[in-house]
Order: structure tokens, then sequence, then C-alpha cells
């Protein structure tokens, strides 16, 4: 099958477009992965033309990269772009589109991408102007890709469905999470299905609890607009952490075809125990970080951040434990965080064994001991590390930690937008790292009763000190006085 002939950009001069999608989508240009054929719309409606659009992306090409901007392929790239004026709202616009689209392009190519990096609130608009213009096409497979986040709640995310469903086959939406696209987060599945001698302790048998933790060091800075309508349990857990969980937990699939293993992540999320309103308060916890000072700087409470009312409820940190009722991981506790202004920016997923059935280091200092962690660290560190003991060389029998450390990355080896993976996906028409309906119906009933429980109640809004790992009152998640949180890798 040919790849597509154009590549349309919705939002193209905004924020995500300018830090994410053009410096990855010039990556692909330098790696050589884009067609002759493909050429690339950007829709914005700023009243510029195509020649001051490509003397802005050569600026966002300088500023990105710098003195290692190859200039060849920054020109063939920039060649490959044609800007339409437009307001997404006007269907008068979609003509400009059009015009454009008909365009023929050298080389086969066969269908079109639209990717919305606009306000979620349009994609519907967006995609009911599209099919009136006739570019909704079965025939070449057009692709349309939606950021996120898919709906607020469960019901609006069922409605964006299903308005999406009238107007495209679920074989031509992309819904993406760019989590899936970060090569330290695909690497869990590598981990776990290409080496055999980590499945046989991938179980409630020997693995004694599950962290994954995504922790910012900044505040919410000019994103009180969004994240203040959002806050951090639709902003992250149910994407980004609930995807991470689905990678640590599911089976190995049949196949890497895009439905087998989404087929295993959803089974995962299915499986996920249903809270019952009377003890969310001991399972999820919120909280919103107060004023202080964060290296030497003062730093303003989240309620007087600018555009945040001053009785907002609205949670800068979360932490949920899950339990994943299944033979493989029955009694055995998931704990997820994320939160902001925390004490330093790293997201990891931090996996502790269980203790052995009998110590027979007893009489040696082994109250210290701490059993075995698996920790992946995901960003900005990207890292496997294994603890175990060894004996310490001297003449008593002390056992000693040894951590096997190795970097994900070698020094050689360029680190990757997570985006430059899922643009490529996109092009070539792979959808298994693309988030399926019911992948995303599953996480919002999962969440949903922590949503609708916060937003009745006021009570129980913690406050943590900026700079620090979060609210202590999380202690009351652990099953075991041994349990607490890992924040290093
Ligand atoms: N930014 C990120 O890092 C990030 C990360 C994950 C997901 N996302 C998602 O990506 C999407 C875009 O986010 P963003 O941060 O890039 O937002 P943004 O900076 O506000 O960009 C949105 C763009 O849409 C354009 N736009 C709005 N109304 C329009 C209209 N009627 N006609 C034509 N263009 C119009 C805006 O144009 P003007 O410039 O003319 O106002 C703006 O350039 C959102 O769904 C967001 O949730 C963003």
């Amino acid at each position: 099958m040919s790849g597509p002939c154009h590549f349309v950009v919705f939002g193209a001069l905004g924020h995500l477009v300018t830090t994410k999608l053009l410096p990855s989508l010039y990556h692909l240009e330098l790696a050589g992965r884009l067609d002759e054929a493909l050429g690339f719309v950007a829709f914005a409606r700023r009243d510029w033309d195509t020649l001051r659009w490509r003397v802005h992306l050569n600026d966002v090409l300088a500023e990105q990269y710098g003195a290692n901007l190859d200039k060849a392929a920054a020109r063939r790239f920039v060649q490959r772009f044609e800007y339409v004026k437009g307001d997404y709202t006007n269907p008068a616009a979609y003509q400009h589109l059009l015009e454009q689209i008909n365009t023929p392009r050298p080389g086969r190519c066969e269908s079109v991408v639209f990717y919305l990096a606009i306000p979620p609130d349009d994609f519907i608009q967006v995609v009911r102007n599209l099919d009136e213009a006739g570019l909704n096409s079965v025939v070449g497979q057009h692709r349309i890709v939606v950021e996120k986040p898919f709906g607020t709640n469960l019901s609006s995310a069922r409605a964006l469905n299903a308005e999406l469903h009238r107007h495209y086959r679920e074989e031509q939406v992309f819904r993406i999470d760019h989590y899936l696209g970060k090569e330290t987060v695909q690497n869990l599945l590598v981990f776990r299905f290409a080496n055999s001698i980590i499945e046989p302790l991938w179980n409630r048998h020997y693995i004694d609890h599950v962290q994954i933790t995504a922790a910012e060091e900044s505040g919410i800075g000019e994103r009180a607009g969004y994240f203040d309508h959002s806050g951090t349990l639709r902003d992250m857990v149910q994407s980004h952490l609930l995807q991470v969980l689905t990678l640590v937990a599911m089976e190995a699939p049949a196949s890497l075809d895009a439905d087998a293993l989404r087929d295993e992540k959803v089974k995962v999320l299915r499986s996920i125990r249903k809270i019952p309103v009377d003890s969310l308060d001991d399972v999820a916890l919120r909280a919103q970080y107060g004023a202080g000072e964060v290296n030497g700087a003062a730093v303003a409470a989240y309620r007087d951040e600018p555009g945040v009312p001053n009785d907002s409820n609205t949670e800068s940190y979360a932490a949920i434990k899950f339990h994943v009722d299944n033979w493989r991981w029955q009694g055995v506790p998931f704990y997820l965080r994320s939160g902001k202004r925390l004490a330093a920016r790293r997201t990891m997923v931090a996996i502790r064994f269980r203790e052995p059935p009998h110590q027979l280091f007893c009489d040696t200092p082994c109250e210290s001991m701490d059993p075995n962690w698996l920790v992946f660290a995901i960003q900005p560190e990207e890292s496997i590390r294994f603890e175990l003991y060894a004996r310490e060389p001297g003449l008593s029998m002390t056992p000693r930690l040894l951590r096997i450390d190795t970097n994900y990355r070698a020094e050689h080896e360029q680190r990757l937008n997570a985006y430059a993976t899922l643009l490529l996906d996109v092009i070539e028409g792979d959808r298994s790292l693309f988030i399926r309906f019911d992948e995303v119906e599953m996480a919002w009933q999962v969440i949903e009763p922590i949503l609708e429980h916060w937003s009745q109640t006021s009570e129980r809004l913690y406050t943590y000190a900026p700079g620090s790992w979060g609210p202590k009152e999380t202690r009351v998640l652990f099953e075991k006085p041994n349990q607490s949180w890992r924040n290093e890798p």
C-alpha cells in the first residue's frame, strides 16, 4: 500500500506543533523516512502565506537544532510545506484546503492525514467540516489523529467517539498518548517478552508491589486555563499512568499486531478492581502544592497561580492504589502517583520483589535489608536498575546491596522525541501504539468514581510543600509497614 500524499496539521502555530511535531517530523526527514510523495499543509488562521510560514519553520528548526541542523535536510523538509490560512470553524476554509490536497504530488500516494493539534472542544466541529468537504474518504484510508484528552469523563468520551465514528471508521482514527511513543516505555514490552528469565518472576508469587511515578518539578506555569479544569487525575492518571500500568501487567500478546496488543491491554483495564465509594478516601488521595521556596526562589501556592480561582479544588497531585484482579496479580498493589512542583522531574516504574521466605542472615543487620527492586527510569533518566544482594568481602557473612545498572541508551545513540515514532506510525498506518476506544472507555470507567467523589467534596484536599515528594498523608495507601515510596531510580 502506498503512503499518504498530504499531512495536514490543524493548529500549526500552536505550542504542540512548534515544540514537538515540527522537530519530530524534521527528524524523520533527516532519517530518510519521509517518502518523496509526502507533502505537509500547515493550517492556521494567521494572515500568512506559504513563504512566511517557511521562514517561521526555518526559525523553529534553527532554534531547536542550532548548529546541529542539517541544512540540506532542513531545506527538503521546509519545501514540503504549504500554508493554508483559515478559521477551521468556517466550512468555506476547507475549500482552500481541498485545492491544496488536490494538487498532485510526485510519486505514488493515496491518502491524507489530518492531525488535530487544536483545543479538544473543537475536535467535533473540525471532523464535521472535514466530512462536509468530502475529506473523510475511506478509499485511500484518510487518517485522523486526535490529541489527548479524549473527553473529560466517560460520557463526553463516548459522545466524542460516536461523533468521530459518524464520519470516520475506527481504522482511520489514531488516538495519541505520547507516552506510548517513549522508547523507554516501549522497552517495558521488550524487556518483559524478549527475556525468558523474567516471565517466571513476573507475578504475585515474586512481586510485592509496583509503583508508577510521573513527577514534575515545575508548577502549572501559564496553563491554568487548561489545567484547573483538568487536574492531575484526568491529565496524567487516566491516560499516561494507566497506559504504563497496562504494559507492566498485561499478558504476552499473540503478536505485535495492533489489535492483539491492545486486546491484552484492555483485559488489564477490565481487571482493575472497582473501588467502593466508602473506601475511596483510603485508596485515592489528592493534594495541592502550597507556597514556599524552590532552589532559593519563592514560588506561589497552587491557588495563587495566575488564572487559578482561590477556592479551586483541582488537584496538582494524585496518588492512587489499584488492584488488578486476575490470576497473575491478585493481592499485588499498584501504587500510582503524579504531581507538579515535586522534588524532581522523574518518570519511573519501580517493582519491588518479595522478601526471601526465610532470612538466613538475621544475625547480621538484616533489618536494613530492603527486598530486591527492579526500576525502569523512563525520563529524564533512562535506565534499568536491578538491586540484588551479594556477600560483602571480608571475614563475616554480611550481605551487601549490589546495583546492576544499565543505561538504556549508549552515548552515541540519539534520544528521539516520543512524537517521532508516533508520527512515523501514523504515516505508515501502524496503530499498535495508538489507543483503541475500548481502552479509553475502560480507563475513564476506572477513574470516574474518584473524579465524581472529588467533585462532590472539598474535604481531604491535602497540601504539600513545593519541592517535596508530595503529601505525607499518602502513607495510608501502603499495605505493609515496610512499603513506602521509592523516589530515586
Ligand atoms: N502542548 C503540549 O505539549 C500538548 C501535550 C499533549 C497534548 N496536547 C494537546 O494538543 C492540542 C493542542 O495543544 P497546544 O498546547 O498546542 O494548544 P495551543 O498552543 O493553544 O494551540 C492550538 C492552536 O489552535 C489554533 N486555533 C484555535 N482556534 C482556531 C480556529 N478557529 N481556526 C484555526 N486555528 C485555530 C490556535 O491558533 P492561534 O495561534 O491563532 O490562536 C493555536 O495555534 C490540545 O488538544 C492539547 O490537549 C498538547
